[in-house]
């Protein structure tokens, strides 16, 4: 098995700490180890036994994906570079094709980068109840027992009940619905949270992606083909990786295959995509707050302060979250944090 990492996403959500030249990925959010460490870390030990990985990232990003790597000891097999992000579809598309580039057909483990997870024996038991799956064809896909109506993940809707162990088929992928469908879907038991987690053999998500997707498939051959090796890292060619629409896995394959199998997983997961989700992954006080950094507070509630480099005080506040950097400082209403990216919307077309 293979374990790839998608760590290319800007996680623009997190701004004013995640930046477009160091995005979430690769900040030490909730450890003394970034996202992304935390990601390869996990994979050590697995008793499915998980080979070294490939790692597919944006070009940007290559020092500080080495230098993360080096620094836990792992040694990626390859690690792909992106010229410009075109989604998780032509990145999918590049390591299953580099994957197979000696001939071999091995089962790829897709990861995000970003992901948290607390529960490493269930992580890794949902992963060992999805292999036979994926050995047998099918697209395999983790699906996380939803604990609340989130509107930043997308849905998968199942006819069996979702408590069991074991791949259960898909009957429809919805991606990201308003937060009065996910009540429903939350509340009917009939849906898991799309994780971003995939398990399938090379050949035959190559084979979905030229069914569904031909164009995406076409753009990442060219672009591997004519990519270039340089130090550690595969370039990806520029024109050629250009060329590929803009797709996500799920919309480009996982809503249109008739392939796909979800297994549960019960693992303590979160994407950790907003503010919102760093203040639950962490411990909090007594009065439900989360603190980073040189914060005091007084009568301050259900709040996440984190300040980089200046003492924050807060007083009289409830479900705030303030985010304090050099450069910027962010203050929001705690079930606001979804459209920080509004804020960063902004920042991008006034430069
Ligand atoms: N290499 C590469 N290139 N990686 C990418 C790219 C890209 O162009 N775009 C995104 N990624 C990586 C991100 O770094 C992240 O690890 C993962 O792919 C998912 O991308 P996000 O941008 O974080 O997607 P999302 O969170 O909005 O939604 C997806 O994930 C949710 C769960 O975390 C969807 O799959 C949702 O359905 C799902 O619920
Ligand atoms: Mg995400």
């Amino acid at each position: 098995m293979i374990p790839v990492i998608l760590s290319g996403g800007s996680g623009t959500r997190l701004w004013p700490l995640s930046r477009a030249l160091h995005p979430k990925q690769f900040i030490k959010l909730l450890d003394d180890v970034s996202l992304f460490q935390g990601t390869l870390e996990r994979l050590r030990g697995l008793s499915t036994g998980a080979l070294a990985p490939i790692i597919v990232s944006n070009e940007a990003h290559r020092f500080i994906v080495a230098e993360q790597c080096r620094a836990i000891d792992v040694n990626p097999q390859a690690i792909l570079l992106e010229p410009v992000g075109r989604n998780t579809a032509p990145a999918i598309a590049a390591a299953a094709i580099a994957a197979t580039a000696k001939g071999d057909d091995p089962i790829l483990l897709v990861l995000a980068a970003d992901h948290a997870i607390k529960d490493i024996p269930a992580f890794e038991a949902s992963i060992r109840a999805g292999q036979p799956a994926a050995e047998a064809g099918k697209l395999v896909t983790f699906g996380i027992v939803p604990t609340a109506a989130e509107t930043g993940y997308g849905y998968i809707r199942v006819g069996e009940p979702t408590t069991t162990m074991r791949p259960i088929a898909v009957e429809a992928f919805v991606e990201k619905p308003n937060s009065e469908t996910a009540q429903e879907y939350v509340s009917g038991g009939r849906h898991l949270w799309n994780s971003g987690m995939f398990m399938f053999k090379a050949s035959v998500i190559l084979a979905e992606l030229e069914q569904h997707c031909p164009a995406v498939l076409a753009a990442a051959r060219a672009a591997f083909d004519a990519a270039k090796t340089d130090l550690d890292f595969i370039r990806l060619d520029n024109a050629q990786f250009s060329a590929s629409p803009d797709d996500s896995i799920d919309y480009a394959v996982m809503e249109k295959t008739d392939k796909a199998m979800v297994v549960p997983m019960d693992a303590g997961w979160s994407d950790v995509g907003a503010w919102g989700s760093v203040w639950a992954t962490l411990d909090r006080d007594e009065s439900n707050n989360a603190l980073k950094g040189d914060v005091i507070t007084a009568n301050v509630t259900n709040s996440y302060i984190h300040a980089e480099h200046r003492l924050v005080a807060g007083l009289g506040l409830d479900n705030m979250v303030i985010v304090e950097t050099s450069d910027a400082v962010m203050v929001a209403p705690m079930d606001r944090v979804q459209d920080v990216k509004k804020l960063v919307d902004q920042l991008k077309a006034k430069k």
